[in-house]
């Protein structure tokens, strides 16, 4: 059962992430954080940057792995999930780039990223924390309604509500990749810790599918309700038809 925690505002939800953050950190140095894009967990980010600097908190040898990334932008592209990772989580926190991986969306390599990907997360043991936004089309991750609950790493296409949501970061929404390549949901399930925010009346169908609902693979959010120690942090707009 999801324990449901109803802030104030994002920058509340940043503050409480960070703290559970800094403490696992301080308990193991080299935590494994599993690290999600978007605009929800920004705040999260934002207060761990500043606890770390505020603290002096020794952070060089956690290791952090994306949910997800594009498949098929040139490297070095602005809004790849890897810029986006060094950009607001990398460079901000400290964190040592070699132990940061983010899934590789090369179409060259696409055939055995997965796999790859999966391997890498065992070896350093699992991810510790894994924090999630969700999409209005209920997907965590970029796992869309359909996939598959048990789903590892893989290839996936993007619905056209997620390209339309996520074209604010493009020139043009022609520009939004058509397919991506995102940790499954059974991947997610394997973390230690689920911390699933949202924030704002938008996300209000999602939040109620994920955490009251029916557990379906038609609402990928709703598969938190399966792990036994998931952390549901939102806003009262999303909180609205709970
Ligand atoms: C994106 C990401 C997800 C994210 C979701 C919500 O497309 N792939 O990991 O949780 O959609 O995005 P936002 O936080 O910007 O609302």
């Amino acid at each position: 059962m999801a324990e449901l925690v109803v802030v104030e505002d994002e920058r509340a939800a940043g503050e409480l992430v960070a703290g559970s953050i800094v403490s696992l950190i301080r308990r193991k140095p080299d935590a494994v954080l599993g690290l999600a894009t978007g605009s929800t967990p920004l705040a999260t980010y934002r207060a761990l940057a500043a606890r770390i600097s505020d603290e002096s908190i020794d952070v060089r040898g956690v290791r952090g792995f994306a949910l997800d990334e594009y498949v098929g932008l040139p490297a070095g592209h602005p809004e790849s999930y890897r810029s986006v990772i060094t950009r607001e989580v990398v460079e901000p926190l400290g964190l040592t780039p070699e132990l940061v991986r983010v899934p590789n969306g090369d179409p060259e390599q696409i055939q055995h990223a997965g796999v790859d990907y999966e391997a890498a997360i065992l070896a350093a043991g699992g991810i510790d924390i894994q924090i999630l936004g969700i999409g209005r089309t209920g997907h965590i991750g970029f796992n869309e309604p359909g996939s598959s609950l048990a789903s590892l790493t893989r290839v996936k296409t993007l619905t056209a509500p997620t390209r339309a949501d996520n074209a604010r970061f493009f020139d043009s929404p022609d520009d939004v990749p058509m397919h991506c390549i995102t940790q499954g949901i059974g991947t997610i399930l394997r973390a230690r810790h689920l911390v699933l925010l949202a924030f704002g009346e938008a996300k209000a169908d999602a939040i109620a599918a994920a955490v009251e609902g029916p557990v379906t693979a038609s609402q990928p959010g709703s598969a938190v309700q399966l792990h036994p120690h998931t952390t549901v942090i939102v806003d009262e707009a999303a909180a609205a038809r709970l």
